[in-house]
């Protein structure tokens, strides 16, 4: 955020990419950082150093990369400079040698970005350490960690014990791709910047919250990550979480990244997930069979590549939790994520409560359906209330009506990859928009006792490719005389 004349150039830096080959430096990391310095917010003194096992050189690399910056802009002075600056140092991300490179390649300012597996995060962080990389004495060090944080609370806690043996908090910036995304750094102004919307943010008004991170996409190649993994833990203790936090959290008093993660990391301890005798009520997992999603043929998922045969890992999931806080107490949120469904659609359903029937009990009005703000994330980029109004005629009948903001009608977009404002705030050092150690464990602490239930229980339920999710799913609502939004 800024103060209004417009963000600063970022400091001269050095951007260290653990894992330059791989696809998200490749598809995400430079674009975005081409993006960038198409904005003019990096400066000439700013250079990108991939390291990675592959055997390699720096035309090599420039090449690789340059394969995903859009045709038309290779020949161009923005793209063309930044090439010049791009280098490589091949090295095995376990081996001494490479940080004794290193520290002779880096000098002032750098950004270690960790776009690697995840077994690397902790032995990578603590040979930087040992070869005194991290010291900040020329310049900032600050260290880029992808998800997955930790695959449950203890393995969490572990990493962040690893990381903050070796530096402090406020170098290390955990990345939640999520919180890149500019319809969720858009709630908080939403929320706090309106009257309208914040006066009736709470328990008073709204009878539940839905979170759903649906996709078409099936788990195609990544079988060997997906399966080990499953939809709960690949997002709902990270990006749906984060997105819970940002619907949830109290206001803070500025946009400082503290004040901000305070309060994000206050509503997050307060959330309860399922307790062990709850699972089997409020969590519900699924796994997609063949059908056709997002125009495409969709093997059943036991028969994709990589999937174990006897596998039980769910490909969807979803989750009834509670915030024990004064604005939430009583309103249930529930989230859904999944794999290969009807629709590409990330967004927040606020439902509100009932109105008092008994002024319509003598007209044609049957029911009255309750308002509801969607706050839609992607693919449309927006936000829709939707209300009730009376139909034109003599008698008093009504219709649900919505009133709707586009991002695109109201501003320029432009392409962007989500990771502009990520990299862009690691390089002036600001955290608001990365994940504390406390959000990280608080997280993980909520879906405890399901992933423990799930790991010794049966088999997901089947749906069908292309639908809306298992039966279970519509149950988990239902039981509480409730149903979801449509998807799409
Ligand atoms: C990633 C998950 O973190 O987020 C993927 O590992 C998922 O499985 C992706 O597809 C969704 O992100 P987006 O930005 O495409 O909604």
């Amino acid at each position: 955020m800024t103060d209004g004349a417009g963000p600063a150039v970022a400091p001269a830096a050095t951007l260290v990419i653990f894992g330059a080959m791989g696809d998200l430096a490749r598809r995400l990391l430079v674009p975005s950082i081409f993006n960038l310095v198409r904005d003019d917010l990096i400066p000439e003194g700013f250079a990108i150093l991939g390291v990675s096992h592959h055997e390699a050189g720096d035309e090599k690399l420039r090449g690789e990369l340059e394969a995903f910056i859009p045709k038309e802009e290779r020949g161009s002075d923005a793209w063309q400079s930044l090439r010049r600056r791009i280098g490589y140092l091949q090295g095995d991300f376990e081996q001494d040698a490479t940080y004794a490179e290193l520290a002779k390649r880096v000098s002032g300012n750098a950004v270690f970005y960790l776009a690697t597996a995840p077994q690397f995060f902790g032995p990578v962080v603590e040979k930087l350490a040992a070869a005194r990389v991290l010291n900040e004495d020329e310049g900032f060090r600050r260290v880029l960690v992808e998800k997955p944080f930790g695959h449950d609370l203890a393995s969490a806690r572990d990493l962040n014990a690893r990381l903050l043996a070796c530096i402090p908090e406020g170098q290390i910036y955990r990345v939640d791709h999520f919180l890149g995304k500019e319809t969720v750094q858009n709630i908080m102004v939403a929320r706090f910047g309106n009257h309208l919307f914040e006066a009736i943010w709470n328990n008073r008004y709204i009878d539940h919250v839905q979170i759903t991170a649906a996709e078409t996409v099936s788990i195609d190649t990544r079988g060997k990550f997906y399966d080990a993994t499953g939809a709960l833990r690949d997002m709902v203790p990270n990006h749906l979480f984060q997105l819970l936090a940002m619907v949830a959290m109290e206001p803070p008093n500025s946009f400082d990244a503290e004040a901000v993660r305070n309060e994000k990391a206050k509503v997050l301890a307060a959330v309860r997930g399922p307790r062990a005798a709850e699972v089997e009520t409020h969590a519900v997992r699924g796994r997609y069979v063949a059908g056709r999603a997002g125009d495409k043929d969709v093997p059943d998922y036991l028969k994709e590549a990589d999937v174990a045969s006897d596998s039980r890992t769910e490909t969807y999931a979803a989750v009834k939790v509670e915030i024990e806080s004064w604005r939430w107490v009583g309103v249930p949120f529930y989230l859904r994520t999944g794999k290969a469904m009807t629709a590409r659609d990330t967004e927040i359903v606020l439902q509100f409560k009932p109105v008092a029937f008994a002024l319509f009990r003598d007209t044609d009005v049957g029911q009255l359906p309750p308002n509801r703000l969607v706050l839609q994330i992607q693919p449309q980029e927006g936000m829709s209330l939707r209300f009730l109004a009376k139909k034109p005629g003599p008698l008093v009948d009504t219709a649900e009506v919505s009133m709707d903001f586009a991002y695109a009608d109201a501003f320029t977009m432009g392409h962007r990859t989500g990771y502009e404002t990520l990299l862009y705030d690691a390089f002036i050092g600001d955290q608001t928009l990365f994940q504390r150690a406390d959000m990280i464990e608080a997280g993980w602490a909520a879906m405890e006792p399901v992933l423990e239930s799930w790991q010794t229980a049966g088999q997901p339920e089947d749906y069908e490719a292309g639908g809306d999710g298992p039966a279970d799913a519509e149950t988990l609502l239902a039981r509480d005389g409730r149903h979801w939004n449509s998807l799409g």
